[in-house]
Parts: C-alpha cells; structure tokens; sequence
C-alpha cells in the first residue's frame, strides 16, 4: 500500500522554477491517488502548451517512481482557472497607462459603420472641452486611424518607451504608424492579445483624462484583450438605424454585460442625409434603430449623427471635420456626444 503523505513528501522537490515554491504547495499538483503500484495525479498548468509541461511531467515522474512500491505514474494535464492563475502569476501593472483617469473604447458588433470616424471625431471634441485626451488604435488587423489623421509612419522611442505622435492636440498610437500602411495585419490570437499589451505598457501616454480606444469590428480577440486588461474601460457603442447592424452590436452589449464593462451610451451614425435640395431628412438606413436599441438595452441615445459628405471627406484628407468644421452642425453633435459622455465619466477622480 503507497501512502498518499510519502507521495506529497518527494513532491516537495519539484518547485516553480519562477515561484521557487514546490508545485504541490501552490496547488499545480492535485488529485493524488494511488491504485496497485500506479500513482495518478494531475498537474495544472496555467496554459497547456507551456513550454515547462515536460519539464515537470519528468520531474515528477523521477520523483514518484523513486518511492518503494511505485512502478509508474500517470500524469493528467489540466488549466488552472483564471482565477487561480491570476492569484499564482499577478500581472505587472501596465507601464504606459499608469497615468490615464479615463478608458473609452468605440465598439460596436459590425463592420464599417463609423468606429474609427467616431473614436476620431469624439476624441477630438474632448480636446475642445480642454480635457488632455490619446487615441489608441486597436484596430489591429486594419488600423485606420493613420489614414484619418494623415500620419506617416514615423515612430520615436525614448528608452524603451514608444513615444506616442501629438497631432491637432491629441497623442496618438497606432500599429499602423509601425509598419508601411497598406500593410495586411494577419495575426493570430496569442500575438495581437501580445501587441495590445505592448501598446497600453509600452507607449508613454504620461497623463491623460480620457484615452480613446478603437477596437476593430465583432467581439474577437483584441476586444477581448482590452477587456481583460482594462476592467473599467467605458464603452461607446456605436449602430446604424438598419435591424441587420442592430443585431451585431446587440452581439457587443452582451459580451460587455458580461464582462461588467460600463457602456456609457450609444450613438447612432449615418442616420439621416441632408441632401443640398431638401430640408427634409432621408432616411438612407432605415429610422429608429438607435432608439430602439436604446429603449430595449436601457443604454442612453447620446447622439445621432448624420450622413455628411465633409465626414467622408475628413476621414480620407487626414483633416476630421472637428478639425475642419468644427462649428457646423455634425460638429455640434459631436461636441454634444464628448460633452454627454463626459458628464457621465468624470475624469478627475
Ligand atoms: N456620418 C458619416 N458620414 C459620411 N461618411 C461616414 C460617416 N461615418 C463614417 N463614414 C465613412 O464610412 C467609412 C467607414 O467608417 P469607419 O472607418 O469610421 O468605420 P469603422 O466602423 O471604423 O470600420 P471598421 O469596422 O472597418 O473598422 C469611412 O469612409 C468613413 O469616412
Ligand atoms: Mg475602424
């Protein structure tokens, strides 16, 4: 008969070679038992694919067949919950963002319905009302906040900080300034979760009351990462008046109900166009669908805004129209938006 205690014993000897703590004690072995001369337990890993899987496994091996009696040992590999890997490994606090009082990623479930041109226009409102605001662009598969803003591809670094560009009054970070724009990003999930990380710790935002975030369309991994990274950040969420958006960016409230993430409010773009002829408001995509939304999710409408031709045109010329026209009447919604959400995440806490 093998004794459990005698197997606990030898395993003392296998330690995290990070932790210097035996495995056992911190809670990478369990569920020892013994049946004849063959000892099972299970080895949780933080990740299965760890590069010291085998290391251990071998260890253990040596360990356990030493024991009088012992002629083998079986070894299940599990992960260990998030939970407990973040009790084992505490991850460092992020460098770059130490000094933001403020989070407020531009999400919504689909493709193309004005993200990027909201991140871009909200953030420069902000600026307006004298808050210091950055624009981090997480659009990591195809960041288009250079095209917006009209910014090569240049970067400084300062030590091993990546200094982030200052342009009509914002500071700005994007992998697109990194490499040649009509680069294609095809990258994989345990890369773009490393290069969101690389861009919240290793970009010296230095302080700032709001840093804007453009997160690419779906729920895919760089939301996810930002999620996971930043429990606070706000969420503006963006839809087009048409059922087929609504039903992708109910897809997005879920997932940020689910992870606790406050939505601050909801805009609603490419509501209406104005056309030169009429006074009369046509409604390319349909109506309501922002107010709807709104009344069914209990998210506040923060603002609708308009199919404009000077929007289009700001986000291709690098000039965004509250650069250009910040005074015309898509301008003043915006400003209206900043101000709204603003007023419901007050920065200096
Ligand atoms: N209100 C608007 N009026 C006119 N054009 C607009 C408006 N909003 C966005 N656009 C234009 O629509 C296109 C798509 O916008 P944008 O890139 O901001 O969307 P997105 O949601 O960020 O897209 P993606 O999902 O690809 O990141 C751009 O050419 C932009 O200039
Ligand atoms: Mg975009």
């Amino acid at each position: 008969m093998i004794e459990e205690n005698i197997i606990r014993q030898v395993l003392q000897t296998v330690l995290h070679p990070k932790l210097k703590k035996s495995l056992i004690d911190i809670g990478m072995i369990r569920n020892i038992s013994t049946q004849g001369d063959v000892v099972t337990l299970t080895l949780a890993l933080k990740n299965d694919r760890s590069p010291l899987r085998k290391v251990f496994i071998d260890e253990i091996e040596k360990a356990v067949t030493a024991v009088p009696g012992v002629s083998a040992v079986t070894v299940q590999v599990a992960t260990l919950s998030q939970e407990e890997a973040e009790k084992l490994f505490p991850k460092a606090p992020l460098r770059g963002i130490a000094k933001v009082k403020q989070f407020l990623a531009i999400a919504s479930g689909k493709g193309g319905v004005g993200k990027t041109t909201i991140a871009v226009n909200v953030a420069l409102a902000l600026v307006k009302q004298g808050y210091s605001v950055g624009l981090l662009d997480a659009d990591v598969y195809g960041p288009s906040v250079p095209v917006m803003l009209a910014l090569s591809n240049a970067m400084e670094q300062q030590g091993n900080m990546i200094v982030p560009r200052e342009k009509y009054g914002l500071r700005i970070m994007s992998l697109g300034m990194t490499a040649g724009q009509n680069d294609a990003f095809i990258w994989r999930g345990p890369l773009v979760s490393k290069m969101i990380h690389q861009l919240l710790d290793q970009v010296n935002w230095g302080e700032l009351d709001y840093l804007v975030i453009d997160l690419p369309p779906g729920t895919g991994d760089p939301s996810i990462t930002i999620a996971q990274a930043l429990p606070h950040c706000a969420i503006l969420m963006v839809t087009t008046p048409q059922e087929v958006a609504l039903a992708d960016v109910r897809r997005s409230i879920s997932l940020f109900n689910k992870t606790g993430h406050p939505i601050v409010g909801l805009v609603e773009n490419m509501s209406y166009f104005l056309c030169a002829h009429s006074t009369q408001p046509i409604d390319i995509f349909g109506r309501g669908g922002g107010e709807k939304l709104s009344k069914e999710s209990d998210i506040p409408l923060l603002g609708a805004i308009p199919l404009d031709l000077e929007v289009r045109q700001g986000g291709d010329s690098g000039v965004p129209l509250m650069v250009s026209a910040p005074d015309s009447a898509t301008g003043a919604i915006f400003l209206t938006i900043a101000r709204q959400v603003a007023d419901r995440l007050p920065s200096c806490q």
